[in-house]
């Protein structure tokens, strides 16, 4: 089949905007955070990443204003070259602090810093063992080397613990987790993790993504949450999500970082983080560190939902993060509940195969801080009369 007939065979997403219940690439016209406009029409945003709501913290926006002003708006080069400015560095020594480490590297976004950071250390005759949950870009990164990938069930650390007693014992061996699932919300077992890494001789890289700056006493992760900072190896975040900007980093000891730094195609062949975007990420951590209140605010907001979905009855697995599944499972009840939910005022984010097994379709509601208690009530409401319908269908 050439590339041509293959484009043309696939119709499901001409079909759903046929039909009206296509919920994908929809343009914001304006934003302000916790609200949005969309066909003129304003949306509470529930499905955004930012869980501080720092895109439009007036800190946050003065930085990369300022930084747009003095650096201009390119890199228009790897960091390798031409492409590293002293900001970079400066993140870079930030973020070591921030997250407990010797050293940090910073990449152009997460999804690179996964692929450049485990396709770089695992060679042939290492071990990697993923959850079989972890994020699409950890998954990729796999398929860029030549270790043996080994992936075990969801957070079953019995599982885990049964793959890494099959591998030698003086094998590199690295075990790779999200440190909050992007789809469920909840949290890993770190501490097992740890043990069983210190009993087989291996690695940990935890995956921040959706944990800096949400868990932890301050900000700083899965591991700080824990107190395990010392024992988990390499960290990873991205500044998509509470840094309210774009790029990613990894933390760990200053030799991995140095070889990484001159190693990890995807830093070395791509250009670097724009300075506004790093000003942004800059001005987004000082936030964090000085208005603690701002992750209470999260916090509250996410028990609140929490809370008045469960007693509404429905089902939000094991979520114990501002990330919240509302499972529905079939994809039909989905799509309706979304575009119910949708044409009332609510943007949330639907979420089908292959990013979740067909029988486990569900919208996925992410908290911020600033989200007030009427927009969150309100969107309970609309929850409630959804379950109605649905006990009526
Ligand atoms: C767990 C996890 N890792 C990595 C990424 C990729 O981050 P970025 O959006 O910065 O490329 C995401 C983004 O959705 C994520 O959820």
């Amino acid at each position: 089949m050439n590339l041509l007939e293959k484009s043309l065979r696939f119709t499901r997403a001409r079909e759903a905007q046929a039909a009206g219940y296509y919920p994908f690439f929809i343009p914001i016209q304006s934003s302000s955070g916790a609200e949005v406009m969309v066909n003129g029409e304003r949306k509470i945003m529930m499905g955004s990443n930012n869980y501080l709501g720092l895109t439009h913290h007036p800190k946050v926006l003065a930085a990369a204003e300022s930084a747009l002003q003095k650096y201009g708006s390119g890199c228009t080069g790897s960091r390798f070259l031409n492409g590293t400015l002293d900001l970079h560095e400066e993140l870079e020594t930030r973020l070591a602090h921030f997250l407990g480490k010797e050293a940090s590297l910073v990449f152009s976004t997460g999804y690179q810093t996964n692929l450049g950071t485990v396709s770089t250390l695992i060679n042939r005759g290492d071990y990697i063992f993923m959850d079989k949950l972890n994020h699409a870009s950890l998954v990729d990164s796999t398929r860029l080397t030549f270790g043996t990938v080994c992936r075990y069930a969801h957070n079953d650390m019995k599982s885990l613990k049964r793959q890494l007693a099959q591998a030698p014992h003086d094998a590199g061996k690295l075990i790779v987790t999200d440190g909050v699932f992007s789809m469920e919300g909840d949290i890993v077992n770190l501490p097992e993790m740890v043990e069983l890494a210190e009993t087989h001789n291996a690695d940990i890289l935890v995956d921040d993504a959706h944990a800096l700056g949400v868990l932890g006493e301050y900000g700083g992760g899965t591991a700080q949450h824990f107190g395990l900072g010392e024992k988990t190896t390499l960290i990873v975040a991205t500044f998509s999500k509470s840094l309210a900007s774009i790029g990613g980093v990894v933390a760990g000891p200053e030799p991995i970082i140095h070889y990484l730094k001159h190693h990890a195609r995807a830093l070395i062949f791509s250009a670097s983080m724009p300075p506004s975007a790093i000003g942004a990420a800059l001005a987004a951590i000082d936030v964090i560190e000085e208005e603690p209140e701002l992750r209470a605010a999260l916090w509250r907001n996410t028990r609140r939902m929490q809370e008045g979905l469960k007693s509404l009855g429905y089902d939000i697995g094991d979520s114990e993060t501002p990330v919240i599944p509302v499972l529905m499972g079939d994809i039909g009840i989905m799509a309706m509940q979304w575009r119910t939910l949708f044409d009332a005022g609510v943007f949330t984010n639907p979420v089908i195969p292959p990013a979740v097994p067909h029988d486990s379709c569900r919208l996925r509601i992410s908290m911020m801080a600033t989200h007030t208690n009427e927009q969150i009530d309100y969107v309970l409401d609309l929850f409630a009369q959804g379950m109605k319908l649905r006990a009526a269908m």
